[in-house]
């Protein structure tokens, strides 16, 4: 099994969301000791904004660059197009995903690329397969009495969504800034979460990318 991982947390492998994602990876690992993991570091600004022609190649008929963003966008859809298994580790960053999450997403939703516009609405280009979100807050944004509004998991699912990925589960560690013993409890009800979730999970039920 090919897992790509984007990782978006500034903090890098001493993040949250990178401790939560150990126990997906690990899960998965489980599942298919085969597993290779593919290791996409966003979150301390590898990836630049997209560029003009990019940007001018969205509203006219033909891409009219194949440098810069084209050149970038092209290697990460070609990433995300050979893996069976996407995770996206990721901390919530006012109310929201983090700046370098959102241009890894301007590089890889492309239009006449990962989507195509219908009369009917946007429809997605790329062959589902299972999309793992580990999300770490420093405080909650989900259940009864959340603290904020949640601005990134609705963003998230849709934007997948367009292009293809419906099937996404979504984890969280949310409350990071909680006291330690609250927080240590908060890690184990999501570990025990993803378990669940895995129990169920099984490689063979993975449609291969055709690409
Ligand atoms: C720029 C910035 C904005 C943040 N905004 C929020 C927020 O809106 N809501 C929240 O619950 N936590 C917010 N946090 C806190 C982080 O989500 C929290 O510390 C999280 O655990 C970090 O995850 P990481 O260790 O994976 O980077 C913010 C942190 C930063 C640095």
């Amino acid at each position: 099994m090919r897992v790509l991982h984007v990782s978006c947390s500034p903090r890098g492998e001493a993040s949250e969301s990178y401790r939560l994602l150990q126990q997906i990876i690990s899960q998965l690992r489980q599942s298919d000791p085969d597993t290779t993991v593919i290791d996409r570091v966003i979150g301390q600004g590898v990836i630049p904004p997209i560029d003009e022609d990019y940007a001018v190649s969205q509203g006219s008929s033909k891409d009219v660059s194949q440098l810069g963003s084209m050149a970038k966008s092209e290697e990460l859809i070609l990433e995300l197009e050979t893996a069976d298994v996407v995770v996206i580790s990721t901390p919530m960053h006012n109310l929201t995903l983090p700046a370098t999450l959102k241009l890894w997403i301007d590089h890889i939703v492309r239009t006449r690329r990962t989507f195509n516009i219908s009369k009917f609405g946007k429809v997605g280009t790329l062959q589902d397969r299972p999309v793992f979100v580990a999300i770490s807050s420093g405080g909650r944004f989900s259940g009864e009495h959340p603290q904020q509004p949640d601005f990134l998991t609705p963003y998230l699912t849709a934007i997948l969504g367009m292009i293809g990925l419906h099937n996404v589960a979504i984890f969280s560690v949310q409350g990071t800034g909680s006291h330690v013993n609250e927080l240590a409890s908060i890690r184990r009800n999501t570990d025990q979460l993803v378990r669940e979730h895995f129990a169920s999970f099984h490689p063979d039920l993975i449609a291969v990318p055709t690409y």
